[in-house]
């Protein structure tokens, strides 16, 4: 354990803080797995060859999704203000669509201002240690004093109940990924947002987010998660087949750019608990701009599901476009990447700390709970 307390660590804006290190050495490769689908045993090898109607088809639906994965990252949606209920977003009209527009037109005027000016500028890091821990690692677990979780719990069990209160009225089997998620909002938790942002600034994360992501950043989205035994997402991976589930089941890269998250665990979270997973350095492969698009795109447009329908459209693609976000279902057990994975896989468990600092762009998983629940908070930081 490493405790960084030296003032040459630390600037007196900063608290001290606590940062493990971490068990597993960097992740050797250099890329992302690359997966042969044709060889494959749920692809290539079961699927027949697809027709030239469904690969038009199939690149008929990429070409759209991708220029909507493109027009996203062109207006760099991850870093500007949601199109919610909350700011009277009522659906996509010609009204809206307009408000949408002007909106968009003044944020990137005052953006653009404010960087010839050089009033919009990375904060500086109140913490190097944790900036640069970042840097290397992509995550970074940090141990919060006992009553700023207290605090942080009293702030958000509002909406953990409104949770509860939603899940006891789904059936497991029914339960959506996003029926286990409470999206915190200003207007009606303002003690979530308050309160995660003072224990933040205490700690330097909002200013090692800002510096690592090279511009300003504020706590974005809070919202609270319950992971049950019952979730069983990545269980039978290809439920068509009698293929074991894959030990990379669920590794993924997010699907969002520009954007730091943090977890935190409101209680204590062992190995079955399903804590938060991450391959340790592997921010640092190298993804090329058009491969990043090319694997949100097949999540975007469901072709990364793996249900026989889904798989059929993804084998109807041209080979170089056949890259998943979500690909660590489609790892076989015996290549020899999952063997480097291995190595690096980091598993978050509270002896390690109860908030954890990761950069979505490396190889990461988490909520996959063998045993009881996890209650766990999400926090996004882009710039707001
Ligand atoms: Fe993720």
């Amino acid at each position: 354990m490493t405790t960084i307390e030296t003032l040459s660590d630390v600037a007196p804006a900063a608290h001290a803080v606590d940062i493990r290190e971490l068990p597993t050495p960097p992740y050797r490769g250099t890329t992302l797995p690359d997966i042969d689908y044709d060889a494959h045993p749920a692809y290539g090898g079961m699927l027949p060859k697809p027709t030239l109607s469904e690969r038009l088809y199939a690149l008929k639906i990429f070409v759209k999704t991708f220029a909507f994965v493109s027009l996203r990252r062109i207006v760099d949606y991850e870093n500007m203000p949601l199109l919610s209920k909350e700011a009277g977003f009522s659906g996509l009209n010609f009204s809206t669509a307009l408000r949408y527009v002007t909106m968009f037109a003044r944020i990137r005027a005052s953006r653009m201002i404010g960087t010839l000016t050089g009033a919009r500028r990375p904060a500086m890091p109140a913490n190097p240690a944790l900036l640069n821990k970042i840097k290397a690692d992509g995550i970074v677990c940090l141990t919060l004093a006992p009553e700023e979780l207290d605090q942080i719990r009293n702030a958000t069990n509002p909406g953990f109940a409104k949770l509860d209160e939603r899940r006891a009225n789904i059936l497991p089997e029914k339960r959506k990924f996003d029926d286990n998620v409470y999206w915190c909002t200003r207007t009606a938790d303002p003690a979530a947002f308050a309160t995660v942002e003072n224990v933040f600034k205490r700690y330097g994360i909002i200013e090692a987010a800002s510096a690592y992501l090279g511009r300003p950043v504020g706590v974005k989205h809070v919202n609270g998660q319950i992971n049950d035994q019952d979730l069983t997402f990545w269980k039978r991976v290809f439920p068509d087949t009698k293929l074991a589930d894959p030990w990379g089941s669920y590794l993924h890269i997010d699907a969002t750019y520009g954007m730091l998250k943090c977890a935190i665990y409101v209680h204590d979270i062992g190995p079955d608990g399903g804590p938060f997973c991450y391959i340790r350095g592997s921010q640092n492969a190298r993804i090329g701009w058009f491969e990043g698009m090319v694997r949100r795109t097949n999540d975007f447009c469901g072709f990364s599901g793996r249900r026989p329908d889904a798989r059929q459209k993804f084998m109807a693609l041209p080979a170089f476009l056949r890259r998943k976000a979500d690909f660590g279902g489609d790892l076989p057990d015996n290549s020899p990447d999952v063997a480097r994975l291995r190595e690096g896989h980091f598993a978050a468990t509270s002896n390690y700390g109860n908030c954890v600092l990761f950069d979505g762009n490396g190889m990461h998983r988490g909520g996959m709970v063998n045993k009881g629940e996890r209650r766990c908070l999400f926090i996004l930081l882009a710039e707001i």
